[in-house]
């Protein structure tokens, strides 16, 4: 049961922009009574609402009859109407957006490419067919292991069209992740390069599929893009070039027409014990949501540019980088490189040349190129931009009003977005001509969402009060389950409190109702935005042969939201040294990824337990913080545990 108790909230944030007025005019939503009238009519009416944003948002080649089936906590939205997502991103557009833009691509190294919705729609087809060639059929799983180049997307919607499911895998993991992320989904095929560029290096991912393979038995093919090497492929009957297997393909196929409730994809993401959940969405309610919460939340006009920073390996490069924009027809840009490569310049390079109007990016980043000062910004002219985003994690009001102010030039409205892999669309969010905004906070729930702020009996907590962040009731972008694991999708997500989705977050609402988020309430940290089960981290370290025991922490940092600090016990015969912190951090980074590294290992005699041998976080927390701990510790084994760890403090 999370503890409620420990949320105690410190800000204390008083100013309020209210959007502004040119910008309320043209919007989609343009006043808070607007959205007040929306919000209303849905918590009235459900099943009217969201089926007249079904019909809308959606081509549907055979009609819904049943909004919702709703047998808690099992929901299927939509029910017996067949679609395709692949179709309601490219061919719907086709008759007016053909040779419009769909994708703006900038390569790290500076290689760039505009690729219309006509040549997108070329390119799915063409990529589906070879797909088809080697066996994929509707309902097959394909792993998808790439660089942030218009290949990702294209590999997405091709499946896609076929009904094939596709799971993304972060091309920062390394091989052990993306070994079982492969083996869990059952992935027939995996669609990957020969590398990547970041930072002025090659990311080699080809070296980490074949490192995965011998453990990924499903894997009947590779299809590897060339992008950085010379196409030379790495022997083996697995191994297919993707320029040979869509050279002379038909660009047309005829799109699968799914159910609704047809898997779309599985995207794996930490919880708070060691195995990652592969979050399981399926079509048309997650189609729904997406297409609606860009075009409300970033209020897309036609001749907007649109650049969401997020890798495809990330849920927020699902929605908003690939389905949302181009369901809505927008040009959206994709980069596949560091924020800071060959200069601090680079994004603002990016946004003065191909005239961005929208930015939406994390706070971490925000926090970074803060930390750059504000010389590189100005050296850019970021008059095109109109609206900004942030997504991921709270973001500090001092890093909101330098987004606002320095990158926004003072004009653009703010939109804090509150989403989860799970939640599959933005679900608490600014709508930037209605919402008057507050520095860190993500404001009100969209139109249709019941976001409640509960304590652990299911009682609203009065305003100003910290609780546990619930969705009370079903939304269409929920996700459908765990894969191949059932009983953890009721377990994680409906045991609090029954038929109601707990988020895992703590949250309150000040005195004019707004929500404001307060970090996760489990073991689950938020680093640089990206979720991090500490469980996770504590098995790799422990799969070192020299490691009896690993606690791992969050500690608040400026840079990254939060650092992780790592307490190791060594087996015997084995002593502390700076030479095996490093060893232990590199091999952490080979288990799961860069971003998984602890910023920090401390050796310890001993971990404080409970007397039944469960290790006290909430202690390690305090300790990693440098906080004396006002924590109850009469459950504590050993308190001598505790000081030992203290005098440690470097
Ligand atoms: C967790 C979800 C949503 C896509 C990116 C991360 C935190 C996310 C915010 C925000 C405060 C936020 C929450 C949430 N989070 N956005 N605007 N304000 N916290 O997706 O990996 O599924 O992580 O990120 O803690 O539960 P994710």
């Amino acid at each position: 049961m999370a503890n409620t108790q420990e949320i105690v909230s410190v800000l204390t944030e008083s100013r309020v922009f209210p959007p502004p007025e040119d910008f309320s005019r043209r919007a989609h939503i343009r006043s808070m009574q607007d959205y007040q009238r929306l919000w209303d009519e849905a918590a009235k009416d459900p099943d009217k609402y969201w089926g007249d944003r079904a019909r809308e948002e959606l081509y549907w080649k055979e009609p819904f009859q049943t909004v919702l089936d709703w047998k808690p906590p099992h929901a299927r939205w939509f029910v017996e109407g067949k679609t395709n997502l692949a179709y309601n991103c490219l061919d719907r557009h086709l008759p007016k957006l053909k040779d419009k833009p769909a994708i703006l691509f900038e390569g790290e190294p500076g290689d760039r490419r505009a690729i219309t919705y006509g040549e997108l729609s070329q390119q799915v087809n063409r990529l589906a067919n070879g797909l088809k060639s080697l066996g994929v059929k509707k309902g097959d799983r394909v792993g998808i292991y790439l660089p942030m180049v218009p290949e990702a997307a294209v590999a997405m919607l091709a499946c896609a069209r076929l009904g094939a499911v596709h799971s993304v895998v972060f091309g920062g993991f390394s091989a052990e992740a993306l070994q079982d992320r492969m083996k869990d989904a059952g992935a027939k095929v995996l669609l990957t390069a020969d590398g990547g560029w970041r930072k002025g290096a090659v990311v080699p991912l080809m070296k980490n599929v074949e490192a995965a393979l011998p453990n990924a038995p499903s894997i009947e093919k590779v299809i590897v893009l060339t992008r950085t090497g010379d196409g030379k492929l790495p022997e083996g009957p697995k191994f297919v070039a993707w320029d040979a297997l869509v050279k002379g393909q038909s660009d047309t196929c005829e799109p699968e027409w799914v159910e609704s409730e047809h898997p779309l994809f599985i995207l794996y993401t930490s919880g708070s014990t060691g195995k990652p959940k592969g979050v399981l969405h399926t079509t048309a309610g997650y189609a729904v949501n997406a297409s609606l919460t860009t075009r409300w939340v970033f209020d897309l006009r036609d001749d907007d540019v649109y650049w969401c920073t997020a890798d495809v390996g990330w849920v927020t490069g699902h929605t908003y980088v690939v389905y949302g924009p181009l369901m809505n027809g927008v040009t959206t840009i994709i980069y596949e490189g560091a924020p800071t490569q060959p200069g601090p310049d680079r994004f603002w390079d990016i946004i003065e040349r191909y005239k961005a109007t929208i930015l939406y990016t994390a706070p971490t980043a925000i926090r970074a190129f803060m930390r750059l000062g504000d010389g590189p910004v100005k050296q850019h002219d970021l008059s095109s931009l109109r609206l900004l985003g942030s997504v991921g994690e709270p973001i500090n009001p001092e890093a909101w009003m330098w987004y606002r102010d320095v990158i926004g030039g003072g004009r653009c409205p703010i939109v804090d977005t509150w989403w989860q892999t799970e939640t599959g669309g933005i679900m608490v969010s600014p709508l930037p001509g209605a919402t008057p905004t507050k520095p860190g906070s993500a404001t009100f729930p969209l139109p249709g969402i019941h976001a409640e702020i509960l304590d652990r009996d299911g009682k609203r907590v009065p305003k100003g009060q910290g609780g546990l962040l619930f969705v009370t009731k079903p939304w269409p972008s929920m996700l459908r389950t765990v894969y191949g694991d059932p009983e953890r999708y009721v377990n994680t997500y409906f045991s609090e409190l029954p038929g109601m989705y707990f988020t895992g977050d703590g949250a309150r609402t000040d005195a004019d109702g707004y929500v404001w988020l307060m970090g996760r309430v489990d073991d689950v940290v938020n680093v640089a935005g990206h979720r991090l089960g500490t469980a996770e981290v504590e098995s790799a370290l422990v799969a070192h042969p020299k490691v009896s025991e690993a606690a791992v922490v969050g500690r608040p940092d400026d840079l990254k939201g939060t650092a992780l600090v790592a307490f190791v016990t060594l087996k015997q015969g084995n002593a502390p040294s700076e030479a095996l912190k490093k060893e232990l951090a590199v091999h952490v980074g080979k288990e799961i990824g860069a971003i998984a590294r602890p910023d920090e290992i401390r050796f310890a005699e001993g971990l404080p337990k409970t007397r039944s041998g469960k290790i006290m976080r909430r202690l390690l927390r305090d300790v990693a913080a440098g906080k004396q701990s006002s924590q109850d510790t009469t459950t504590l084994e050993d308190l001598n545990v505790l000081a030992a760890l203290r005098q440690t403090d470097e």
